[in-house]
């Protein structure tokens, strides 16, 4: 009988590890841009495979100060110093052209460290195998270099909206008219000098990046590889791409069936408050206001006119004000300002009583506001912000404002719109139709991450991708429709001519001869 038993539970064991195995996949994350904030979205997702059982091992800047299981760090940590309040609170044609040639240094930059770390190399020299590559999709492409020379299929990440060098690959349309742009104003509904703004800042764009940043990193990855193909040929093989947007906020956009909106998937249960904070919260009968202008921008380089415009408005306001200043203290000293330079977001926009959030718009406050449903009061600076601003208003999850139309009055009215009844209501009732999905954005996630490590033999890209230009803008058909009666017309008039010509001819030799 006990022999039986101890079969009998053996069986299981195999069986239960032999299931086990088969859903355990082999999975690397590449991550080799040290900017914090892109970082924090993808670490929940790979947190999330590791907890599903799959064995994850994650190139950053970010290693795990506690081990996790199945997590294993390969780190790039200190070789970089960490992006943080490196852009002023400017915003100008010249902060355009520069911020996108910054980008692309830092991708080249990122390829050269990434490629040199030993533990990397170890990787391609042992020969290591793995089920899917998930990679962030941002300033640099070296990362689908490596994973070509791991022969492993590729799941691209972005923590933003696309961006201007993405659209061709995965076959989207950008179509200047109608799809908003991320580096500039206009949304959905551009006047015509933006839909000309747009045209000029994509193909300067688009050039940068094919002439320096996938030039440079195609030859660093030749000091390592024999044979990677061109990287724009790796971009168009990539499975999937897993954006970090949601057509709630950002309206419905043709996609194709491999470019997933996976928004919001960075969303944890808010924690506790610091008791400090609580009480400031708790103890203001009109609610409060947060503002926080993110990691990357200097909020104390703000003009100082612009400070004092605000301040005049905030000290109309009968709410309290958390803000996010990098400095120990504000002009003038407002009493009704809680001032820190970090605060956990995400749980001070969780509190019932915080009723407004002023923000620059980066993606991740704004996923934030939209979760918690409070009303965005948008300042878009930089880089993705615009596109996400003119959302925020196009949802109707808020209102924007320009820096440079920055006046106490101007702002006074921005803020008396948000924090109105009804405003709130709307964006509450925005928020939860956001929430309400079929699958949640991080299953999705996880899905057709497994998606594509289980059928890495399928290529799931749009035509799209694959038609050149000429025959995508159907200038062929129209070279052959507009040509061919443009041919007939030719020849039809030529010969009248001629036989007119023939005819006067004749008709004048007939006259000619009754003459003689
Ligand atoms: C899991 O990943 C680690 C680190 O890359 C590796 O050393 C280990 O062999 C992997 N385990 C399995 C079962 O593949
Ligand atoms: C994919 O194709 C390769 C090479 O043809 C083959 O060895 C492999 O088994 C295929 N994988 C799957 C999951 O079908």
């Amino acid at each position: 009988m006990k022999i039986i038993l101890a079969l009998y539970c053996a069986l299981v064991w195999t069986i239960f590890t032999k299931i086990n195995k088969a859903y355990s996949l082999n999975i690397l994350g590449v991550f080799p841009y040290e900017g914090k904030s892109h970082f924090f979205v993808f670490e929940t997702y790979l947190k999330e495979l590791a907890r599903k059982g799959h064995n994850v091992t994650v190139i950053s800047y970010f290693p795990q100060n506690e081990p996790i299981k199945n997590y294993h760090d390969i780190s790039l940590a200190g070789k970089l110093k960490i992006l943080e309040e490196v852009f002023p609170i400017k915003r100008s044609y010249w902060t355009i052209i520069q911020i996108p040639i910054f980008v692309v240094n830092s991708g080249t930059q990122n390829c050269k460290t990434l490629l040199e770390d030993k533990n990397v190399q170890n990787l391609w020299k042992a020969k290591s195998k793995f089920d899917v590559v998930v990679t962030e999709q941002f300033n640099s492409d070296c990362s689908l270099g490596l994973a070509y020379a791991l022969n492993a299929p590729v799941v691209g990440l972005t923590s933003h909206a696309l961006v201007p060098w993405h659209f061709s690959r995965f076959g989207v349309p950008f179509n200047p008219s109608y799809v908003s742009f991320m580096l500039l104003n206009g949304g959905t509904k551009p006047t015509l000098y933006q839909r000309l703004e747009r045209t000029i800042v994509d193909t300067y764009l688009r050039i940068i990046y094919k002439y320096f940043s996938q030039r440079v990193d195609q030859s660093t990855l030749a000091q390592y590889f024999n044979n990677i193909p061109p990287l724009e040929v790796l971009g168009r093989n990539i499975k999937f791409l897993l954006l970090y947007t949601h057509f709630v906020h950002f309206g419905s956009n043709l996609l194709p069936q491999n470019v997933i909106e996976v928004g919001g998937y960075h969303l944890k249960n808010s924690k506790q408050l610091p008791e400090d904070l609580r009480k400031f919260i708790e103890g203001s009968p009109h609610g409060v206001i947060y503002i926080s202008f993110g990691s990357m921008l200097k909020a104390a380089s703000m003009p100082r006119d612009k400070i004092d415009s605000i301040l005049s408005a905030l000290a109309e306001l009968p709410q309290r004000i958390i803000w996010k200043w990098d400095e120990k203290t504000l002009p003038r000293n407002p009493k009704n300002i809680y001032l820190s330079n970090w605060l956990p977001q995400n749980d001070i926009l969780a509190h019932p009583n915080v009723v407004a959030f002023y923000s620059h718009c980066g993606l991740l406050g704004t996923t934030e506001a939209l979760y918690h449903g409070v009303p965005v009061l948008a300042m878009p600076i930089f880089g993705d912000q615009p596109a996400n601003a003119a959302a925020v208003e196009e949802s109707g999850l808020g209102v924007q404002i320009e820096l440079k139309d920055i006046t106490k009055e101007s702002l006074l009215k921005k803020f008396k719109t948000i924090l109105t009844p009804e405003f709130r209501a709307k964006v509450k009732s925005l928020s939860q139709a956001w929430l309400d999905r079929p699958t949640s954005a991080m299953e999705t996630a996880v899905h057709w991450t497994e998606f594509a490590a289980r059928y890495p033999n399928f290529t799931f890209r749009s035509a799209a991708a694959d038609v050149p230009l000429y025959q995508y803008l159907c200038l062929d058909i129209l070279c052959v429709l507009l040509g061919i009666p443009a041919v007939i017309m030719l020849i039809i008039l030529t010969c009248h001519l001629n036989c007119n010509r023939k005819f006067k001819q004749s008709t004048g030799n007939k006259k000619t001869s009754k003459n003689e």
